[in-house]
Order: structure tokens, then C-alpha cells, then sequence
């Protein structure tokens, strides 16, 4: 087991804020698969305290694997508030978000937009924890406008108001999700905090964990679009992060060649043996609890497009995905292509 904010937890490897994806279903999923940590997607701190109906869906919880709550939003009164919201109790961690570029979003002042504003981000890590009583941490990306980094200003800014935990997303705000994460960035963050970093962006596969891992010395990983259809990864990473730096990587910080063959097979195994029906099954039996059928058929086929990828189906299963009405066309696209 290892601590992380004084939470114990099974594995470094994480499964990140995804709106419209991290919903409690693929949560389950990816705990079942070994993920460590899972986030919510983005609450807002508003919503939560006008009690705007969409969010008992995004804050139900399934079972007790460890959870954060992501909460967005800018001002330190609404932050306390909603941190403090009974309805939140079970979530051993409140994340705030600091990274989302969405012009709605950011427009408003809140997500990446507090990254212009440091002594804004002390004050809501400030309120947030004391309101919640809990540990508080924050997900960052690189700055706002490209080739400007601020997020070891704003990073420490976070760490003073009481963050006890930063994971850096280390592209800007301009680049949305285009380009690539700079992971020099997120290691000059781990260099400035004594707080624990999660290194977060295209961790996709044991390379990319590799590569992340050598040049961040980041205390835990954290995986979005990679993990989407490819759950099992958690499984992979999770066995990789177990060896040594040493085990790992040559004196010159090359992937020895041994370690990479067993990740090659433990990816193979791992994609081969995959049970997409099983998998599915529970997603939407757990969805069907807190949404109605038609949304839950229509959060499904994003989930079967990711799936059929790099599969030879994909397209059909698109195509599909675009005439599902109700959940029994989501298990009959599946009976039909990815079983
Ligand atoms: C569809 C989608 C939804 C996202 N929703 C959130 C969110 O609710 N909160 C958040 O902090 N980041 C959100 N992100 C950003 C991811 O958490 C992550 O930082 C980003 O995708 C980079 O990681 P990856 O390359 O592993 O996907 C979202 C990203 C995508 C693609």
C-alpha cells in the first residue's frame, strides 16, 4: 500500500478527471482493473450548492475504492460550501480543478483561468480545505498561453493555501488537448514541492509510463484518454510501477531490454484477455442506478467507439453507436462486434 495524502491506497497509477467519461461505471471498471486513485469529473461548486439536479449523478459512489471529488470553480465562498456539503462526506479527497480550457469554463474566471491569479488559488485551496477538513489537492496544466509556464508559481501558490498534493497536466491552455505534455515541466514542479506530484499527459501505454516516470520522478501517474476502452492498462502500469528504477532503466536512461519485453507481453496478455462484454455489463448496470436509460445508452457509446478502437471494427461499431437507443443496443453492439 502506499500514502498518498494520508490516504492509503493499492497502486500510483490514477484514473483522471474525465467529464462525460469518469462517471461512476467506469470507475468501477478501472478500480476493478487495479487503478489506485479514481477523480470524479469536474463538479461545480455552484451547482453543488444550488443543488442543480445533474449533480447526484456525478458525486454517486458505488462502492468505498478510494474517490476524489473534483470541484471547479473560483470563488473562495462557494469553495467552502460546497466542500463542506454532507453529500461529499465519503470522498476522501477534494481535487480542485485548475486545468479545464473550455471557453465556459474559463470565461468565467474558474478551471485553468485561476492559473493568471496565484493568490486567487491560495485563497480557494485555503477555503476548500477548510471547509472540508480534508486533504485538498489541485490538477494544474502547464500555464495558460504557450511557452509561458506559471504552474510552479501557481503550484506553490496551492501548497501555502494547503494543497497537499498537485498533479500537473503540462500543456497550456491554448494548446487544449493538441500538441504534446511537456513532462520537463512537470519535473521542475516535483523539483520546487515537498508535496507529492502526479505527472499526468499521453501516458498511454508502458512506453509512455516509462518515458513520464524517467523524466518526472513523479510520485504517482495519472491516466485519461489512454485508459478510455483500455481499462486493463491500470493492470500493466501497475505491475510496471512495482519494479526498480534500476530494474527499469539502464545507467544512461534507456528501457532495458528485459523490461521492455515484459511489458510487450504484459500488454499482449492484457488486451487479450479482456472481457469488453463483462466489462460493459457492469458500467451500465451501475449507470443504470443513478441515470435514465436514454442517457446512460447515449454516455455508453462514447464508451463503445473507445472500445472498437484500433480494433477492425471501429467502424462499424460507430456507425452502430450513432442508431443506439436504449441499452439493449448497446449489449447487442457488443455482442456483435467486440466479444
Ligand atoms: C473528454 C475529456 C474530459 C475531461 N474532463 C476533465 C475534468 O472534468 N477535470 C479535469 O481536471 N480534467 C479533465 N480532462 C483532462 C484530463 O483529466 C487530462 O488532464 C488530460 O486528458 C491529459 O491526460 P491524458 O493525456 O492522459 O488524457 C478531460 C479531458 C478530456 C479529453
Amino acid at each position: 500500500m502506499f500514502d498518498f495524502c494520508g490516504v492509503k491506497l493499492r497502486s500510483r497509477i490514477f484514473l483522471a478527471p474525465l467529464a462525460g467519461f469518469s462517471d461512476a461505471g467506469f470507475r468501477a471498471v478501472a478500480e476493478s482493473f487495479g487503478a489506485g486513485l479514481m477523480y470524479t469529473e469536474m463538479v461545480s461548486a455552484k451547482g453543488l450548492c444550488y443543488l442543480n439536479p445533474g449533480t447526484a449523478a456525478l458525486i454517486y459512489r458505488e462502492s468505498d475504492a478510494p474517490c476524489a471529488v473534483q470541484l471547479f470553480g473560483s470563488d473562495p465562498e462557494f469553495m467552502k460550501r460546497a466542500a463542506a456539503d454532507g453529500r461529499l462526506k465519503d470522498f476522501p479527497i477534494i481535487d480542485i480543478n485548475m486545468g479545464c480550457p473550455v471557453k465556459k469554463v474559463f470565461s468565467n474566471g474558474d478551471g485553468s483561468a485561476l492559473m493568471a491569479r496565484p493568490e486567487l488559488i491560495e485563497q480557494v485551496v485555503r477555503a476548500t480545505a477548510e471547509g472540508s477538513g480534508r486533504p485538498v489537492t489541485v490538477k494544474l496544466r502547464a500555464g495558460i498561453e504557450e511557452g509561458h509556464p506559471c504552474v510552479r508559481e501557481c503550484a506553490l501558490a496551492a501548497v501555502r493555501g494547503g494543497a497537499a498534493a498537485v498533479t500537473v497536466h503540462p500543456r497550456y491552455r491554448e494548446q487544449m488537448y493538441g500538441g504534446h505534455a511537456d513532462h520537463a515541466v512537470t519535473a521542475s514542479v516535483k523539483e520546487a514541492l515537498a508535496v507529492p506530484v502526479v505527472a499526468n499527459g499521453d501516458i498511454t501505454d508502458a512506453e509512455s509510463y516509462f518515458e513520464v516516470r524517467r523524466i518526472t520522478h513523479a510520485d504517482a501517474f495519472m491516466l485519461g484518454r489512454g485508459a478510455l476502452g483500455r481499462p486493463w492498462l491500470f493492470d500493466v502500469l501497475g505491475r510496471l510501477d512495482a519494479l526498480s528504477d534500476d530494474e527499469i532503466y539502464t545507467e544512461d536512461g534507456a528501457v532495458r531490454e528485459d523490461a521492455s519485453a515484459y511489458a510487450d507481453e504484459l500488454m499482449r496478455n492484457a488486451a487479450s484477455h479482456f472481457d469488453t462484454a463483462d466489462a460493459v455489463k457492469r458500467h451500465v448496470n451501475i449507470l443504470l442506478k443513478i441515470l435514465p436509460e436514454r442517457t446512460v445508452a447515449n454516455v455508453m457509446k462514447l464508451h463503445l467507439c473507445h472500445y472498437a478502437k484500433n480494433t477492425p471494427h471501429a467502424k462499424a461499431v460507430r456507425l452502430a453507436a450513432a442508431r443506439i437507443s436504449g441499452v439493449e443496443d448497446v449489449f447487442a453492439v457488443v455482442n456483435e462486434f467486440l466479444s
